[in-house]
């Protein structure tokens, strides 16, 4: 038995879910509030029989323990298996020196940084030398309130202040120079990396205090922040500044409101406005918008549109961003942004700030204002029209096609055929010229790009039967084997209507944790098995060496037509498992609940029947796949 299996059968999914819901006890099943959307009446479930949850309301989803801890902790895989084995009591498989070595210096690491933001911390409250700073945040009216939740804190105007402190609580100058906390010379010799300034400690998601942010005091001549430098703890791109505190808030209100920089967030937070996250001054990479997903997909920029940064994005500047000021940091990339809805399935908007004004200038006049700009958020499409409409003369033809070029591009980004067309004649209206003329020049780009994309092409010939007991790992392991294949499958789904392979088919936590890293490696376009392994945990790592064999040497064509199969059985296993739980819950509730899950049965039927269909459409008819576990996902 693998740890997995070991620790699912040590913990009871009523005791885990229990711990963070009151779980009420319905027949044989407990429900309660959905903890991941906003709702009256309950519709979260936790069958002990079977192990699982699901939510039959907004969110639909469900899934075991790791699941659960996943979604509500904003964890890894890897994360929950080591805190689900140490709540199960499993011992997971040893460390290797190596790793105990490198878990052991970012403990330390992670030691010298929490010391040192406490150390800051009561030098802003007592310090005399402080004063300047304290009558700086007065100024700009953060509460001691904030300052005690935002744990901020002074830099004293020495060299060795912080060093001289560390040191004498044991931490190594190495250390210490390896944390980012201080600057070493050609010498060797060592110096504080910040003095005199407002320390702002950045922490990762769960609370972890990880580097810091330092805003001068003085107007000018020197740089207003200075940040850690990039450590083994830091890693700007990797971090969202206020995550840690927004996340129950994210969550209730069901979206993230992205600015860009540390006092916008401590203002807004101050101000009740929970949701909100700084990118700190870079543009917002694939790795944040993955993090945020972990909580909501609905993620809106606050962009003043009128800043450097934007136009010059805007203009199509290409600019190499070592070689830009500060000022013209891209904080704003549309084809970028777009890209992420289409492959994590996000929504990004754009809430467009005053001109000239920050969230916390906004904020601090205004805070009405706040919301009423949330809610008038644009898709990323239509804020860039608008953009550009702003800029152009309309009377001037030349103008109007300028726009209708930098807007194609951008067009073909977007996942969503229906969608796409839809913004194509939005963009003609806008402009006054005939929707055609956009469609037109949109399709001819389409084309283009489709001669460039391989099409699978072989023999036809009927591989021999392969019976499957183990249907997700099949799965996995056929899509493993052909980097191009899942894209290739997903395509093939949208065409019949059905939605994306996604991580939560795979009921196996260690399949769902294999698949979700794979989806990462296409994106980055670096997908081979081996890389795969090199980022799992060690469990996961002994499943995918037990997965069944798919045939060797089919054709592209056969391994399409084998890919598709396996999902579109997956799939309907899963569907048919939400039918068994939806009817159970109905023959359970009395019979004034009992249509609650009508609708929900509704739609469940109408994806088992999209599903049927094109599974036994002819096409695929020839298939190597018979599968065994059909009659076990309806026994579940
Ligand atoms: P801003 O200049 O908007 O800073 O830069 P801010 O947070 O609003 O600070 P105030 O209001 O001027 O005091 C946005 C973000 O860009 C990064 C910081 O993360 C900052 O919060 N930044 C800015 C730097 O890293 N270095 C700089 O020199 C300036
Ligand atoms: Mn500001």
């Amino acid at each position: 038995m693998g740890v997995v299996d070991e620790i699912k059968e040590r913990l009871d999914i009523v005791d885990v879910i229990g711990a963070y819901v009151p779980l009420q006890r319905a027949g044989r099943y407990y429900r309660a509030l959905c903890p991941f959307h906003a709702e009256k009446t309950p519709s979260f479930y936790v069958f002990p029989d079977s192990q699982r949850w699901h939510c039959f309301g907004a969110c639909g989803e469900g899934g075991d323990i790791f699941t659960f801890v996943m979604k509500r902790e904003g964890w890894d895989f890897a994360a929950a298996l080591e805190e689900l084995a140490r709540r199960a009591g499993v011992v997971l498989r040893p460390r290797t020196l190596e790793q105990t070595r490198v878990d052991e210096e970012n403990a330390r690491l992670q030691a010298a940084v929490a010391e040192t933001a406490r150390y800051y911390h009561h030098l802003l409250l007592h310090a005399p030398e402080a004063a300047r700073a304290r009558e700086y945040l007065a100024r700009r009216g953060l509460s001691s309130e904030t300052i005690l939740r935002f744990q901020l804190g002074y830099s004293l105007p020495a060299w060795d202040a912080l060093r001289a402190h560390l040191t004498g609580r044991g931490f190594t100058p190495a250390e210490l120079v390896r944390a980012g906390l201080l600057v070493e010379r050609e010498d060797g010799s060592t110096y504080d990396r910040f003095r005199d300034r407002l320390m702002i400690p950045i922490r990762d998601p769960h609370g972890t205090t990880v580097g810091f942010g330092a805003r001068t005091l003085e107007t000018e001549g020197v740089p207003k922040y200075i940040n850690s430098p990039q450590t083994p703890l830091f890693d700007k791109g990797r971090l969202l500044f206020g995550l840690d505190m927004a996340r129950d808030a994210i969550r209730r209100e069901e979206c993230v409101v992205v600015v860009e920089g540390y006092m916008d967030v401590m203002q807004a937070h101050q101000a009740g406005f929970g949701n909100v996250v700084a990118q700190m001054g870079t543009a917002l990479t694939e790795t944040q918008v993955r993090l945020l997903k972990r909580y909501t997909r609905r993620l809106i920029l606050a962009l003043d549109p009128d800043a450097a940064g934007v136009q010059a994005t805007l203009r199509g500047l290409e600019v190499a961003r070592e070689a830009m000021d500060r000022e013209l940091t891209p904080v704003f990339n549309p084809r970028g942004l777009v890209g992420f809805e289409r492959r994590l399935g996000a929504e990004i908007r754009v809430l467009t700030l005053p001109s000239g004004s920050d969230p916390d200038d906004l904020i601090r006049q205004d805070p009405a204002r706040w919301p009423l700009l949330v809610r008038e958020s644009l898709p990323v499409v239509e804020f860039v029209l608008q953009q550009l409409l702003r800029q152009t003369d309309l009377e001037d033809a030349k103008g109007r096609a300028r726009v209708v070029e930098a807007m194609i591009p951008l067009l073909r980004d977007v996942g969503d055929p229906v969608e796409r067309e839809t913004y194509a004649q939005k963009v003609a209206r806008a402009l006054r010229v005939d929707a055609r003329t956009v469609l037109s020049r949109l399709h001819e780009a389409e084309r283009q790009a489709a001669q460039r994309t391989p099409i699978p092409a072989g023999p036809a010939r009927v591989p021999k039967e392969t019976p499957v007991a183990d249907l997700e790992g099949y799965c996995l392991a056929t899509l493993l084997r052909q980097p191009w294949l899942l894209g290739a499958v997903n395509r093939t789904l949208e065409e019949w209507d059905i939605p994306p392979l996604g991580p939560g088919d795979f009921n196996d936590p260690a399949c769902r944790a294999a698949f979700a890293a794979w989806e990462g490696l296409l994106m980055g376009g670096a997908a081979d098995p081996a890389r795969l392994r090199e980022q799992l945990p060690e469990a996961v790592v002994l499943r995918l060496d037990s997965l069944p064999e798919p045939p060797s040497d089919l054709s592209d064509e056969q391994w399409l037509r084998e890919g598709v199969q396996a999902v579109l059985r997956l799939r309907e296993r899963n569907l048919r498992r939400t039918k068994a739980e939806l009817r159970a819950l109905t023959e359970e509730s009395p019979p004034s609940e009992a249509d609650r899950y009508g609708q929900a049965l509704e739609e469940n039927a109408r994806a088992l029947l999209r599903v049927q269909q094109a599974l036994y459409n002819r096409c695929w008819a020839s298939s190597s796949l018979w599968i065994e576990e059909l009659s076990e996902g309806e026994a579940r």
